[in-house]
C-alpha cells in the first residue's frame, strides 16, 4: 500500500485543492508532509491557533493569527507555476462558522487556478455538509512495524538496549497499535525498568493504554484449547484456517467465525483460548463502550478501534455479544447511532485486509440485522449447542481436576447443562465442601430458565450453521443424545 504521503502527493498532482488528513498526531503529519514538499519543491505554510500563520523557514507573523486571515495570505505565496500547500493543524474546531466555512469553499475554488492547497490536520472526519463533496480525506496511519524499529533505535543509546534478533519481532508486535508518541514512551519505561526494551514490558504498558483509551482490551490468558471440553469441529476449523502457511495473498486469509449458541457453552472463552492456541494477541471489542454521547462520535471510536486492530494484526478480534450493542439497528430511539456504527464495522468486516481473525458471538442472531450473518464476511457461522453427553463428560472431568474433585464422587444427573453449569457446580463443590450432588442442587440450567428460547434458537441454527461439535451442518436432533432433550425438573429436587 503506498504511504500516506505517496497517497497525498497523488491527490496534489490530481489538483484535490481541499485534503483532510485524519490523524492523531499532527506534528509527525506535518512533518512527514514538510519532507515530502522539500522533495517536491512545493512550497507549504502552516497555521494553527497557538503559533498562526508561518511560512516554512521564517518567522512567524504576529498579523496573521485569526484562521480568516491565514486563509487569505495563502494566495500571496502562489506563484505562476509553483504549488503552495497549507497545513491547518486542528482545524475542525473552527468550522462551526459559516464565514470560515465561506471562506474555506472560496479558497478551494480558487486554488485549482493558483494551485494552492488546503490540507486540515484533525483527529476527527467532522466536515459540514457544504465542504463535504470539497475534500478529499486520508488517513495518516498509524507506525508500522518498520518505523517502530526506527523509533526503537533512536530510543536506545547502546546496542544493548536494543532487542536482539530473536526478540526484535515480539518487540515490534508488541508495539504495533502505539502511536509514534506512544511507543517512543513505551520504548523509554522498558529502558527505565529493565535496562533493555523488552515486549513483555510493552505488552504491559500497552494493555494499560488500551484499557484508558476505553476502545479496545487486550487479553493475555494462559488456556488454550485443553481448557474447553467438546467442541472439536469449531477447534479443527479455526486452527486449521489459522496456521495455514500460505497468508501471503490477502484473498486467502481466513476472516473469522461467528458463534451462535445459548449462554454458557463457551463462545467467549473459546475466543480468548483460540489467541493462545495459535499465537495471536485477542483484542475485545465491546460495541457498547464506543458508544461516543456526540454526534459522529460513535463513528469516530469505532473508526479508530479498528485502525488499532489493523495495526495489530496478526491478531485475534473478539466482538462479543454482538446482538447487544446492534439491536436497535433496525429501530429508531437512538437517532441512528448504532446503524452508522453498524455501517462502519460491517464495511470493516467486508473490506478489511489486514490480517485479523474474527470471532464475533451472539446468544440471538433473530436480534441482528441479516445482512451481518452474509457468507463473505466470515468463513463459518457455528452452532455450539448445548453440549452432548460426550462432551459433558469431557467437561466435567477437566473441572473435577481443576476443582480437586474426588474421583470417587458421581457426577450428577446432567442433562441439558453447560459448561458454565459443570464449572459452576465443581466450584461450588469445592467451595463449600459439599458432594457434587448436593452442589447439583444450587444449578439451575439455563436449558430450564430459557427452555423457548433455546429451542428456538436450535430450531433457527438446525440447517444453516456449522454444527460446533462436529464435522458438518448442525441438525437439531443429531447430537450424541437421543432427539430432542428434556430437562426433568424433579431431578434435583429428590
Ligand atoms: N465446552 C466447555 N469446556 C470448558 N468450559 C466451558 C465450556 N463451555 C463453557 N465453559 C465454561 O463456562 C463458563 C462460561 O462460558 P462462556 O463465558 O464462554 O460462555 P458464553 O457462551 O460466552 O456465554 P454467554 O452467551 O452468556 O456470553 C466459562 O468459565 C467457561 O470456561
Ligand atoms: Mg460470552
Amino acid at each position: 500500500m503506498p504511504s500516506f504521503t505517496e497517497r497525498l502527493g497523488e491527490y496534489v498532482r490530481a489538483c484535490f485543492t481541499g485534503l483532510w488528513v485524519q490523524t492523531h498526531e499532527p506534528h509527525e503529519a506535518q512533518a512527514e508532509l514538510a519532507g515530502l514538499c522539500r522533495r517536491e519543491n512545493w512550497q507549504w505554510a502552516s497555521w494553527d491557533l497557538e503559533q498562526g500563520f508561518q511560512v516554512a523557514g521564517q518567522p512567524v507573523d504576529q498579523d496573521l493569527r485569526d484562521p480568516l486571515s491565514a486563509l487569505r495570505a495563502v494566495n500571496s505565496l502562489a506563484t505562476p507555476d509553483g504549488t503552495v500547500l497549507l497545513v491547518l493543524r486542528n482545524f475542525h474546531r473552527f468550522l462551526q462558522s459559516a464565514e470560515i466555512v465561506e471562506a474555506v469553499t472560496r479558497q478551494i475554488l480558487l486554488g485549482r487556478q493558483n494551485r494552492t492547497f488546503l490540507v486540515i490536520l484533525a483527529p476527527v472526519v467532522q466536515l459540514p455538509v457544504e465542504l463535504e463533496k470539497l475534500f478529499a480525506v486520508l488517513e495518516h496511519e498509524l507506525p508500522d512495524r518498520e518505523q517502530l524499529q526506527s523509533i526503537a533505535q533512536e530510543i536506545a543509546t547502546e546496542p544493548s538496549e536494543l532487542p536482539d534478533q530473536s526478540e526484535l519481532a515480539a518487540v515490534l508486535d508488541a508495539a504495533a497499535g502505539l502511536t509514534r508518541i506512544e511507543a517512543e514512551n513505551a520504548f523509554s519505561l522498558s529502558l527505565i525498568r529493565h535496562q533493555r526494551i523488552t515486549s513483555a514490558a510493552i505488552w504491559e504498558l500497552k494493555q494499560g493504554m488500551l484499557r484508558k483509551s476505553g476502545l479496545l482490551e487486550l487479553y493475555q490468558g494462559t488456556e488454550d484449547f485443553q481448557s474447553l471440553g467438546g467442541l472439536e469441529a469449531l477447534k479443527a476449523f479455526c486452527k486449521r484456517a489459522l496456521l495455514q502457511p500460505s497468508r501471503g495473498n490477502p484473498l486467502k486469509r481466513p476472516r473469522g467465525v461467528l458463534l451462535l449458541s445459548p449462554p454458557g457453552c463457551g463462545k467467549s472463552q473459546f475466543c480468548k483460548c483460540l489467541g493462545r492456541e495459535v499465537g495471536r494477541p485477542v483484542l475485545m471489542l465491546d460495541p457498547g463502550n464506543l458508544l461516543g454521547s456526540l454526534v459522529g462520535q460513535s463513528e469516530e471510536r469505532t473508526r479508530q478501534a479498528l485502525r488499532i486492530v489493523d495495526a495489530m494484526a496478526p491478531c485475534v478480534l473478539m466482538i462479543d455479544e454482538i446482538e447487544k450493542a446492534f439491536a436497535g439497528v433496525h429501530g429508531s430511539g437512538d437517532s441512528g447511532v448504532s446503524a452508522r456504527m453498524f455501517g462502519t464495522l460491517l464495511t470493516w468486516l467486508n473490506d478489511h485486509a489486514s490480517d485479523v481473525f474474527v470471532v464475533a458471538t451472539s446468544n440471538d442472531i433473530a436480534k441482528l440485522p441479516p445482512e451481518f450473518g452474509r457468507s463473505e464476511r466470515f468463513d463459518g457461522l457455528f452452532f455450539l449447542d448445548l453440549p452432548a453427553a460426550r462432551e459433558r463428560q469431557a467437561i466435567w472431568a477437566l473441572y473435577r481436576d481443576l476443582f480437586e474433585i474426588d474421583p470417587a464422587q458421581t457426577t450428577p444427573e446432567d442433562e441439558g447443562w453447560t459448561g458454565a453449569e459443570i464449572r459452576a457446580c465443581c466450584r461450588l463443590a469445592a467451595l463449600l465442601d459439599l458432594p457434587l450432588q448436593q452442589a447439583a442442587r444450587n444449578v439451575v440450567p439455563v436449558a430450564v430458565t430459557a427452555q423457548e428460547q433455546i429451542a428456538r434458537l436450535q430450531t433457527w441454527a438446525s440447517g444453516r450453521c456449522l454444527s460446533a461439535n462436529q464435522p458438518g451442518l448442525y441438525r437439531t436432533g443429531t447430537a450424541n443424545d437421543p432427539p430432542r432433550r428434556k430437562v426433568r425438573r424433579d431431578v434435583r429436587n429428590n
